[in-house]
């Protein structure tokens, strides 16, 4: 299994890879395939829970995802991306939500959309034994007081709450940082200032490692951000698929007698 030393080993050495999943056959493909870390993202709930936002997601969702991700996991991290209001509002409450994670579910470490609210409240998951993942610059659960997505750490003072915020994280000892949506040297600099290494997603190529959310890499997704990047189409080949599957049925070819079988000692049933 992948821990959060050799994360901090490979950081500088060779770029982390990371992609989310939130189901058992994605997660054996991710796994398979060598990645470093799965991310139970709560893009979960835009990519496949059919929410517009992230916000709607609960942590019995997140539970349940994290759960399936993790029985098929054999070597990746798997971190569980902790959803809107499971903390921040209450310290206990937090601390009961990701604990579930781990106790439960089966999960390796914690993520939080990290701020000023979240720096003792990591501290204090550390202290307990629970790894955390921050994630500054663009936070998808603060949509509605962005309104929107824009990018983040466009301007001196922008880049420098950036800065300062990963720093108090990595004191509070986050094994980890996304960073997304900001400019790429502003990502660099974050990178050099910090000990822990950095994930970048629409952060250039100066962070430690990557992460694209998994329906966006693969080309699943209808609609997918501008810095991210479609690796395959399986949105093509699923609807191929089950186009022809339609046509077969439709055409009397499917089933054909290789899918069907009979019994032959019945007497006649009517
Ligand atoms: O929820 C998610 O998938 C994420 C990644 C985009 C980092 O937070």
């Amino acid at each position: 299994m992948t821990t959060v030393r050799d994360l901090r080993a490979k950081a500088g050495e060779e770029p982390i890879t990371m992609l989310t999943a939130y189901d058992a056959p994605t997660a054996a493909i991710v796994d398979e395939a060598g990645v470093d870390v799965i991310l139970v993202g709560d893009s979960v709930g835009n990519a496949v829970l059919g929410y517009e936002t992230t916000l709607p997601v609960s942590v019995d969702d997140t539970a349940r995802h994290v759960g399936a991700v993790a029985r098929a996991t054999e070597d990746a991290m798997v971190v569980a991306d902790m959803p809107f209001l499971s903390f921040g509002a209450d310290e206990s409450a937090a601390i009961e939500n990701a604990g579930r994670m781990l106790k439960e579910e089966g999960a390796d470490a914690v993520k939080l959309e990290s701020g000023p609210h979240t720096v003792d409240l990591t501290r204090r998951m550390v202290e307990l034994g629970i790894p955390v993942m921050a994630h500054l610059g663009l936070t998808p659960q603060h949509v509605n007081q962005y309104g929107g997505y824009p990018r983040q750490g466009t301007d001196q003072e922008g880049a420098e709450r950036i800065l300062e915020l990963a720093r108090a994280h990595d004191d509070a000892g986050a094994f980890s940082l996304v960073l997304e949506h900001v400019p790429a040297n502003v990502a660099a600099d974050v990178t050099d200032a910090v000990g822990m290494p950095t994930i970048g997603i629409g952060a250039g190529p100066g962070c430690d490692g990557q992460v694209l959310v998994f329906h966006d890499a693969v080309g699943l997704s209808e609609w997918s951000p501008s810095f991210s990047k479609r690796f395959g189409d399986v949105r093509g080949e699923m609807e191929a698929a089950v186009a022809d599957y339609v046509d077969a049925v439709e055409a009397g070819a499917f089933p054909a007698d290789e899918h069907s079988h009979e019994a032959s000692d019945l007497d006649e049933l009517y």
